[in-house]
């Protein structure tokens, strides 16, 4: 569906949010420019390359550049001056302290003030602490005597199926209290086909942490009965199934694993225990969340050291870099954790990952005792352990018993997605997670 009333739109911040965003905006035939001060990333938008892993966007970008109703530029008078809204998605990264670093988000604001048209309406899209909009309101007003307002439309996609998320969304959260901006908003999402949720401000930004922490939640409600099944005689995927036929808790979004990560959930439990404690809500469960969830590696690798007789000397392979599948991004990644530790222990691994070795090239320095390999048969050779830590499907469709050797072996199935049965009529020793 296209627009009836077609709008000029700017997206400052090319970053994951920011590129998916002017893409879908201007793929329902606004004139959208994206607007960032990174000239290479700029100039590679621009002819159709995205600097990271994310299925469909290619193709929707392709779309929206042949189509020139998006362009990219680092100029922001030429983005800024025509547009009728700007959406801030710039990176909002935590500080030391656990609170969101708001530098960015302050910098766009006051790099785009001088350039607002009368009337423009200014987005902040970027996850933000409730009460944002002040201070971007406050450097925003001492740069500009134009008219403009102020709103929050916080993003809930998830990497990895980010152009489904962004297109066909489940809500859409307009934290706004101007009549006119709560009508333009409702008309530039109005053929994204989702319920629209009009709120303040304030609730949109709580929103978002909610919902994340919510589900990070979830997920370490998950692990900890994981853990307690270990010492039952239970079985984690029974139990979930069990309790998942009550439609108050649903089968959905908690598999167990070795926690969560990614660029979302970590940080923003984190930033809501800060802000919890910042107003005095001591105790709270972000905190116990957060330290659940750092703590869960540590714990799981001594278990599985025991369970494997000890690491030293033993050839392990890593299978998965991302921090989930279909994604190359490594920010909180579980090998981040894993692979230092197994290097300690004086394991011998071998990385591997469909679609993250460039980055983890990068991040990840070779040394004694890893090597990153560039295919997944090169990582199982002479395997004493294999570790599937990323639940890609080549990894869980794998046939293991092609590299069963005359030695013992364990798989460590770090997302409960293999079959155990088949993996010990392979001749490897099943290691999962709250199983027995
Ligand atoms: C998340 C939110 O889902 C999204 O709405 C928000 O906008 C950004 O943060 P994302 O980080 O892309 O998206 O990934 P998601 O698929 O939600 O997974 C987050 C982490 O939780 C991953 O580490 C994943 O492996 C883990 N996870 C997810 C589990 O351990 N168990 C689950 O059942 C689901």
């Amino acid at each position: 569906m296209l627009y009836s009333n077609p709008m000029t739109v700017a997206v400052i911040g090319t970053g994951f949010v920011g590129v998916v965003s002017a893409a879908a905006y201007a793929s329902f035939g606004n004139t959208v420019v994206g607007l960032d001060i990174d000239e290479k990333k700029v100039a590679d938008l621009q002819s159709g390359l995205v600097p990271f892993h994310e299925p469909g966007l290619p193709e929707l970008l392709r779309e929206a550049l042949d189509s020139g109703n998006l362009t990219f530029t680092t100029d922001y008078k030429k983005a800024i001056s025509n547009a009728r809204v700007i959406i801030i998605a710039v990176g909002t990264p935590s500080k030391a302290d656990g609170s969101a670093d708001l530098t960015y988000v302050h910098a766009a604001s006051e790099a785009m003030a001088g350039y607002l048209q009368p009337g423009a309406v200014v987005v902040v899209k970027s996850t933000v602490p409730p009460g944002t909009l002040h201070s971007v309101d406050e450097i925003i007003g001492k740069h500009t005597d134009v008219s403009y307002d102020l709103a929050s439309v916080p993003e809930f996609l998830k990497e990895g199926t980010a152009v489904a998320d962004t297109l066909k969304p489940d809500r859409v959260v307009i934290g706004a209290t101007k009549d006119s901006t709560i009508k333009i908003l409702s008309e530039l999402h109005e053929p994204f086909n989702a319920e629209i949720v009009v709120v303040s401000p304030e609730s949109a930004q709580m929103a978002k942490y909610a919902a994340n922490s919510y589900l990070a939640t979830r997920i370490t409600f998950a692990n900890q009965i994981a853990n307690l099944c270990e010492h039952t005689g239970a079985q984690i995927d029974e139990v979930l199934s069990a309790i998942g036929l009550d439609q108050r808790i649903g089968s959905h979004y908690w598999y167990p694993g070795l926690g969560y990560g990614g660029s979302c959930f970590p940080k923003d439990v984190r930033e809501l225990k800060h802000f919890a404690e910042q107003v005095g809500e001591v105790p709270n469960i972000f905190s116990a969340i957060n330290e659940l969830n750092e703590k869960r590696i540590p714990g799981i690798i001594e278990k599985l050291d025991a369970a494997v007789g000890g690491m030293g000397g033993k050839k392990i392979a890593v299978l998965g870099l991302a921090f989930k599948p279909n994604t190359d991004d490594m920010r909180e990644a579980p090998c981040l954790s894993v692979i230092p530790k197994l290097v300690e222990k004086g394991a011998e691994v071998r990385g591997f990952d469909p679609a993250a070795l460039s980055v983890a090239r990068q991040i990840l320095k070779e040394q004694s005792g890893l090597l990153l390999v560039d295919s997944l048969e090169q990582a199982l050779e002479d395997a004493d352990v294999v570790i599937v830590l990323i639940e890609w499907p080549e990894f869980v469709n794998f046939d293991y018993s092609m590299t069963k050797l005359d030695k013992k072996q364990w798989l460590f199935d770090a997302r409960n997605q293999l079959d155990p049965a088949k993996v010990k009529s392979w001749g490897y020793e099943y290691i999962g997670i709250g199983q027995n």
